[in-house]
């Protein structure tokens, strides 16, 4: 897709959760038609009433195809915070955004992903990187993305409505879910956001109004690098496991193969 190629289709994946109910409303409003990726279809049209869904499991590649096919942009909001398998975050937070790659045969769509504001922060105990190696994958697609690290939810109080971007991996502060969507569906529209990687907070004052200038302040990702352009060099690829390593070669032949 080119930089200014209209986006209408949007699959949603994670759109049942708490932040993609949001961002399917935040689509909506935006005048985008989003199509939400879902696992129990009865239970989603509880949460998503009018809404399109495709029913589909982020661990079976298979069933992903169907739901990708057409999409001029995916967001992804999904997470592992309900599973309770101890392995559960590499299946689903990582897996699943492998697996959405995976299945595109080709297409290039525009990419919103949300992580986690400490999606870096190997200085957390207990922290885990699967997200941070998510967003690994997503760089290395070359698909255009943007990759948005969200605080807290709802840490932060009804007149805290500016929204702080940050990069490097130090932000720490909470933010309305309402907000956190908006930002992913208006990266998919600002031609500002392609190719960033920042933490998203917000704090006292009003929501913003020029979001080319918001977005636009930020530095770019490297070109070629899998890393966000401030993160901290404390994971490099070479010490991964031979798995991931492989992964991140099957992204980007998919890049080769997409042209
Ligand atoms: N809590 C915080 O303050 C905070 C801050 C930053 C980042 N985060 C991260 O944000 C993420 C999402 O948060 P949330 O509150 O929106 O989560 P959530 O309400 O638990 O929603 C998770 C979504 O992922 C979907 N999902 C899970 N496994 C799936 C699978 N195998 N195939 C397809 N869909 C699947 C769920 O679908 P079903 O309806 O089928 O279950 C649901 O739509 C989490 O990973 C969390 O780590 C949280």
């Amino acid at each position: 897709m080119s930089q200014n190629q209209k986006i209408t289709d949007v699959l949603m994946v994670g759109a049942t959760g708490s932040i993609g109910q949001f961002a399917v409303r935040a689509a909506q409003q935006h005048g985008l038609r989003p199509r939400a990726l879902v696992r129990d279809v009865r239970r989603a049209e509880q949460r998503l009433p009018d809404v399109e869904l495709v029913q589909g499991d982020l661990e079976d590649p298979a069933s992903l195809r169907r739901a990708v096919g057409g999409a001029d942009a995916i967001v992804l909001t999904h997470g592992s915070g309900a599973d309770s398998r101890p392995d559960a975050r590499a299946h689903v937070d990582y897996g699943g955004v492998r697996n959405i790659l995976g299945a595109l045969d080709g297409a290039r769509p525009r990419v919103a992903l949300m992580t986690s504001v400490y999606s870096t922060r190997s200085d957390i105990p207990g922290n885990s990187p699967w997200k941070r190696r998510s967003e690994r994958l997503l760089r290395a697609s070359g698909l255009p993305y943007t990759i948005v690290r969200p605080g807290w939810f709802d840490h932060a109080g009804p007149t805290q409505r500016r929204l702080v971007l940050e990069q490097g991996g130090t932000a720490d502060g909470g933010i309305a879910r309402d907000q956190i969507a908006e930002t992913l569906v208006r990266s998919l529209l600002t031609v500002t956001a392609l190719g960033k990687t920042f933490e998203l907070i917000a704090a006292e004052g009003v929501e913003p109004s020029d979001w080319v200038e918001l977005l636009g302040a930020l530095k770019p990702d490297e070109s070629g690098s899998v890393d966000g352009v401030l993160d901290p060099a404390d994971l490099p690829v070479e010490g991964e496991p031979r798995a991931l390593r492989d992964d991140l070669d099957a992204v980007r032949l998919l890049r080769g193969a997409s042209g």
